[in-house]
């Protein structure tokens, strides 16, 4: 294993410790809501600082882009941390939550690790070595076109997001597919795809720190990562599908139409 991502296994390992110490306490917090979301603050914020204690210990001098803290120091090594993904999944003890870690050397992303603390899977990756599934290599699934595919997504949530145009790629996803999941921890969801779980993901507007380690994760699993309109990069613009092969040219397909269909407001 290279040295970065073995520091970023153990951070996400220790940050995870920390998450699950806090979930059977969620519920109690939930009656309280001020309290929750303060707690849950607290839990992401204590965990992206365990996670840069860990990454300063070995490596002092390594730029950060963090969820929590957002970008600092300046370095050629930038850590890209979501210490919680899955943050409403977490607060409704829904188990579909976890840390995620990309490491971006000279503006490239080479490493990238995703740990679910609740059923400890953790998902490893690094450009040219392949991805693993608790070490065991992992690969995109074999599904030939969008029937039979089952696809992963994630719904707007912001007040600037185009939800009628979201809606109409849906359902044109939902009637083309077995079905199509929204599980709500982005991270998880891109380490499913590599994990050959689901067949695809789409979403808007994610967020850098959603996205790094799981782009990593889908292309050593041998997947294909774009941005919706099949020019430029989601670690840019926050549009983000991903696929086996297939999979992805018929999504990004379908997507694409939609987006070049769509009215001016
Ligand atoms: C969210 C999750 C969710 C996705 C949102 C993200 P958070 O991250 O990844 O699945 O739909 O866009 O913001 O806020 O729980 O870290
Ligand atoms: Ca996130
Ligand atoms: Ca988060």
């Amino acid at each position: 294993m290279h040295p970065l991502l073995n520091i970023a296994v153990g951070a996400a390992r220790s940050a995870g410790n920390l998450i699950m110490r806090h979930y059977d306490r969620v519920d109690e917090l939930r009656v309280h809501t001020k309290q929750r979301n303060d707690f849950v603050t607290e839990v992401d914020r204590s965990a992206e600082a365990r996670i840069i204690e860990h990454i300063h210990r070995a490596n002092p001098n390594h730029a950060i882009l963090g969820e929590e803290t957002g970008a600092s120091g300046d370095d050629e090594v930038v850590w890209i941390i979501d210490p919680l993904d899955g943050t409403t999944n977490f607060l409704h003890q829904f188990p579909q939550f976890a840390v995620s870690i990309g490491i971006q050397v000279r503006g490239k992303l080479e490493h990238g690790v995703v740990y679910n603390p609740y059923s400890q899977e953790l998902y490893t990756a690094s450009r040219g070595a392949g991805a693993a599934l608790d070490g065991r290599r992992i690969r995109v699934s074999r599904a030939n076109s969008l029937e039979g595919a089952l696809i992963g997504t994630g719904f707007p949530f912001r007040d600037d997001q185009d939800v009628d145009g979201y809606i109409a790629m849906f359902s044109e996803i939902m009637r083309k597919t077995a079905g199509v999941r929204r599980a709500g921890a982005a991270a998880l969801d891109l380490a499913f795809v590599a994990a050959g779980r689901l067949d695809g993901f789409w979403e808007l507007g994610l967020k850098p720190w959603d996205m790094a380690a799981g782009i990593v994760l889908v292309r050593e699993a041998g997947g294909m990562v774009g941005e919706m309109s099949g020019r430029g990069d989601p670690m840019n613009s926050g549009n983000i599908v991903v696929g086996n092969p297939k999979v992805y040219e018929a999504l990004g397909g379908t997507i694409m139409r939609h987006l070049r269909t769509k009215k001016p407001s």
